[in-house]
């Protein structure tokens, strides 16, 4: 069938932040033919593209006047497999935790300490998702995209994607690339990540002294819940900000006149700062100004609690950012992609 195109259509049950704004046009993208036809609909008409996968990583500020395409392509296969490893390649449009979940029941691990993060596999790459001490190019071997300017498809190995801490290359050339389907390289024989937060502890306290990458996930599931909101259930694109960079003397000051300061020092002498505790130090921890607000349990986290837009969220992050800016001397960026 070919590509269907609406006019108008309410965004909201698209993006996990709920907020409602539309799309002049809207369609779903399940194959690359449709990816070509939504692309040429664009160049015929003049109208700028947006893509997105599960818009888990998104805030929108206004009125797209734009054809607005959903990733929608689903399959999951086995490229490369021996007794040890296995390269299994994803489309874009395959939601991230069942896939996740998918991988675990087949007896593949990599992929368990990024169980329960929203949105697909497609948009993965785009930000380098990472949780609990693993980031997605731990686990990465390629990806297929397309070059939305040439309409040629390109392989991209793990140093043509340059990752870095929730950044990639896509992140930089906005609006060139379109990520058609990732390859992960997973694992037979579990090598298991527990050394980041609780997540050792967890496990022994529930009286798990030998994991498995199942186990893992399990209990990262509980870890995620008890913090972070559901989208379902409130409106939120996970960590609002990332945790910011600094230099070493920067770190030292704020030490000093704040000792509790959760920093992390990193290999090149910067010390990373967890910006949930700077952001909770300021007082914003469960603020809510009308409907937009920060969460209670993580200060990361900016919530809808129904009728914000875009813009309440957007003015509630600038203040965020300006008070932590005033206080400790540190610039906050923003995560999510705005529109
Ligand atoms: N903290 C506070 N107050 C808060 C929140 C955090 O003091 O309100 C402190 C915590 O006590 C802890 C430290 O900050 O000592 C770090 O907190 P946490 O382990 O919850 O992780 P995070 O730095 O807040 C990052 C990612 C999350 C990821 C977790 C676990 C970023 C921007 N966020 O959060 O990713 O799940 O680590 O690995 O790097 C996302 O990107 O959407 C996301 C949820």
């Amino acid at each position: 069938m070919s590509l269907q195109i609406q006019a108008n259509v309410s965004l909201k049950p698209f993006n996990t932040f709920g907020v409602d704004v539309s799309a002049r046009w809207f369609a779903e993208a399940h194959t690359d033919a449709h990816i070509r036809e939504a692309l040429a609909y664009a160049k015929e008409r003049d109208v700028k593209l947006l893509v997105i996968g599960g818009g888990s990583n998104l805030l929108l500020t206004r009125d797209v006047e734009a054809l607005v395409l959903r990733m929608a392509s689903r399959g999951i296969r086995i490229i490369h497999e021996d007794c040890s490893t296995a390269v299994i390649e994803a489309e874009a449009g395959e939601p991230w935790h069942p896939f996740v979940q998918e991988m675990l029941a087949r007896g593949l691990s990599g992929l368990e300490n990024l169980s329960l993060i929203p949105g697909t596999v497609g948009a993965a790459p785009m930000q380098n998702i990472g949780a609990y001490g693993v980031e997605l190019k731990d686990v990465f071997d390629s990806l297929i995209a397309l070059d939305r300017q040439t309409g040629q498809t390109q392989v991209f190995s793990l140093a043509d994607c340059a990752f870095g801490y929730r950044d990639s290359v896509f992140k930089h050339q906005t609006g060139r690339w379109l990520i058609l389907r990732v390859r992960f390289r997973l694992s037979y024989a579990a090598e298991l990540h527990l050394d980041y937060g609780p997540v050792r502890q967890r496990l022994l306290e529930q009286g798990i002294k030998e994991p498995t990458p199942i186990h893992v996930s399990r209990a990262i599931c509980a870890i995620r819940s008890e913090k972070l909101p559901d989208p379902a259930v409130l409106g939120n694109a996970g960590s609002f900000f990332k945790n910011p960079l600094v230099p070493a003397e920067l770190a030292a000051r704020i030490r000093e006149a704040h000792p509790g300061v959760v920093a992390f020092p990193q290999a090149d002498g910067q010390v990373k700062l967890a910006a949930g505790w700077l952001i909770e130090q300021a007082g914003w921890k469960g603020l809510r100004d009308g409907d937009a607000g920060v969460h209670d349990l993580q200060s990361l986290v900016l919530v809808n609690y129904g009728g914000a837009s875009g813009g309440d969220l957007l003015n509630l992050a600038k203040r965020i950012q300006a008070d932590v800016r005033e206080r400790f001397g540190v610039s906050l960026e923003m995560e999510p992609n705005l529109y």
